[in-house]
């Protein structure tokens, strides 16, 4: 499962997350990997719907949606989540760390895996592929979490 922050234009007028540019990146991301967005990977929001002007969802928006985010969680049953950015971070685990200090470590959360990765937007404005550069970091992530899907699977 992938949590990111709330639709944008494109979502919110299509009501299906992650379509747009940040949804294609995604897309590729996990294609990389061999992951198919649309069989192995449910991708929902924190907030269901676009806050004005885009801006960062309040406390206020996060709390009124979070008993359906809670519910997809329960409905989807995931083993792992990535949280894509600090608001699906904060919405989740809390943790008040920023992004870049806590991307790619796993944590345990309600007996689930979770990992906060970079959103898709950000990459987006970081086009470098540099070592040590956000999308070079992504790839890292990426990897884990295929790694962790393998180890989750053979166990069973
Ligand atoms: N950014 C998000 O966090 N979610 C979307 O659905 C699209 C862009």
């Amino acid at each position: 499962m992938i949590i990111g922050e709330g639709p944008g234009q494109n979502e919110d007028e299509q009501g299906i997350p992650f379509v747009g540019k940040a949804g294609q990146l995604l897309d590729k991301i996990l294609t990389s990997v061999q992951l198919n967005p649309d069989r192995d990977v449910y991708i929902c929001n924190v907030v269901k719907c676009r806050p004005p002007g885009n801006r960062v969802p309040t406390d206020e928006e996060m709390n009124s949606c979070k008993s359906y985010l809670l519910e997809q969680i329960r409905l989807v049953n995931p083993s792992i989540i990535l949280l894509t950015g600090a608001t699906a971070v904060r919405a989740i685990t809390g943790d008040k760390r920023g992004i870049t200090k806590i991307r790619g470590t796993w944590t345990e959360w309600e007996g689930r895996w979770v990992m906060p990765i970079f959103h898709p937007a950000y990459l987006l404005r970081n086009q470098s592929r540099e070592p040590g550069s956000p999308k070079w970091l992504m790839w890292q992530d990426i990897q884990k979490v295929k790694q962790k899907l393998l180890d989750i699977s053979s166990s069973v």
